[in-house]
């Protein structure tokens, strides 16, 4: 379904996308038959090239796509105008799924008006610099060319992450922030590329861009790769954390379920996209450490003795000194070693107190204690209500939990109950465990991380 709000931004987008394109026609027509623009030859020579072009887009984690269009389409705001630019992003970025229909009509519409607005836009900008016709061998094109560049890129980048922001729930700043350091770089670099195109087209001939294809084909094929590698680290590590929290049934996708609402808190506080990742990749990694604790122990039924727990309180140390040596996991080390401090000093690996304990790992201890008090586990097999787990979280604010976390975390769905940590496991999967556990709060201060039916095993 798509929201009301959504509905609007798309009606308003498409509205200004036709309005941009119709007004800049009787401005700047989109042909001419001198040298100063583009002939109709010429506008079906760049919109070819830019549907080869936007053909081969890269699908990139935040739910977007990336194509090297931008170059044809800058190189035509520059040579034929913002109308020749405006029809050349309509019709040049028309995708083979569009023509199955795979797209609904109105997402169809949005992405050209999303890449109509930004080309008109860029159309627009390089006639302000540079008026007239484009000039070969000149200084000032080559600005004009950028800045056109950044101009379009900036207005797509906005009116995707808009539209995303809304369809999926998610911050337009951390889409926006993330979109422009994870491409920024490589697209802003085709604007030279453009200027080159459009100096051979007009200095040699049509047939001379065509060695352009080169430089466009290797920057696909670089965001390929980045998305590829991204992929492939984040199904290496889910598969690292399925195979921890398979070992013990009754945690089965426990550091997915811990990851995400890790994830949700730190949306709520407005951190950066950096840190959000870093409770990602920390949330599945946290118990890595668990590998290293004996199955006697990590699968005992009933309470553990002194012993037994001191083993089991050594796998935030355990998961630290396994994930050293990956540099790419580097920030979310401390996560790791510290997400079973308590904020008034009685947790563990270091016994840090409130600020000393680093603010995800706070954020992460908040998480990984509501989904174990929402689970049942072998020492509480009745899992808490929301409500009951809420009422937990209050009890120790401030004794282990940071009231900053637990405020925000308050405003997330999964306290609201929207949103359920569902087993989503067969049924073959379940086992039976005794219960032993029971649900009585301590809330007396001076409890320890090991009493408190709010920490997780
Ligand atoms: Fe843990
Ligand atoms: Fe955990």
């Amino acid at each position: 379904m798509v929201s009301t709000l959504l509905k609007a931004l798309l009606a308003v987008v498409i509205g200004l996308g036709a309005l941009l394109l119709a007004t800049s026609a009787a401005l700047w027509p989109a042909t001419s038959r001198d040298a100063a623009g583009l002939d109709p030859a010429g506008l079906a020579f760049w919109t070819a090239l830019c549907l080869v072009a936007a053909g081969f887009p890269v699908h990139t984690p935040r739910g977007s796509m990336v194509n090297v269009s931008f170059a044809p389409i800058i190189a035509v705001a520059a040579l034929g105008g913002p109308t020749a630019a405006g029809i050349v992003a309509l019709i040049g970025t028309i995708e083979l799924r569009e023509l199955r229909f795979e797209v609904p009509w109105y997402g169809s519409l949005y992405n050209h008006a999303a890449t109509v607005i930004p080309a008109v836009a860029a159309g627009i900008t390089f006639q302000l610099l540079a008026p007239g016709s484009f000039q070969t061998g000149s200084l000032m094109s080559l600005v004009a060319v950028s800045a056109s560049g950044c101009v379009y890129f900036a207005a797509n980048e906005v009116l995707t992450a808009i539209a995303i922001a809304l369809r999926d729930a998610k911050l337009f700043r951390v889409l926006l922030v993330g979109s422009i350091k994870a491409f920024g770089v490589s697209l802003l670099g085709l604007a030279p590329v453009a200027w080159l195109m459009a100096e051979a087209y007009r200095s040699i001939g049509p047939l001379s861009v065509l060695v352009f294809a080169l430089p466009l084909y290797t920057t696909r094929t670089a965001y390929a790769s980045v998305v590829e590698i991204r992929d492939m680290f984040t199904q290496t590590v889910t598969a690292l954390a399925s195979a921890i929290d398979a070992r013990d049934p009754s945690t089965k996708r426990h550091s997915e379920w811990v990851s995400r609402i890790a994830e949700d808190i730190g949306r709520v506080l407005g951190l950066g996209e950096g840190q959000l990742e870093e409770l990602k990749w920390g949330g599945l990694l946290h118990d890595v450490g668990k590998i290293g604790i004996p199955d006697a122990v990590l699968l005992k039924a009933g309470s553990l003795d002194k012993e037994e727990r001191e083993r089991m309180n050594e796998h935030p140390r355990k998961g630290h000194d396994i994930l050293k040596g990956v540099k790419k996991l580097a920030p979310e080390l401390p996560i790791i070693l510290h997400h079973h401090e308590w904020f008034n000093g009685s947790g563990y690996p270091d016994r840090l107190v409130g600020e000393e304990i680093p603010f995800l790992a706070r954020i992460l201890h908040l998480a990984d204690a509501f989904e174990a008090m929402t689970r049942p586990r072998p020492y509480r097999l009745i899992p808490l209500t929301t409500a009951q787990a809420l009422a937990e979280l209050h009890a120790f604010t401030g004794i282990q939990f940071d009231p900053r976390v637990v405020a925000a975390f308050e405003k997330t769905e999964w306290a609201k109950g929207a949103v359920r940590i569902d087993r989503d496991e067969d049924p073959a999967d379940e086992v039976s465990i005794p219960m032993l556990g029971q649900v009585a709060a301590l809330r007396a201060k001076g409890v320890t991380a090991n009493s408190s039916p709010a920490e997780a095993h």
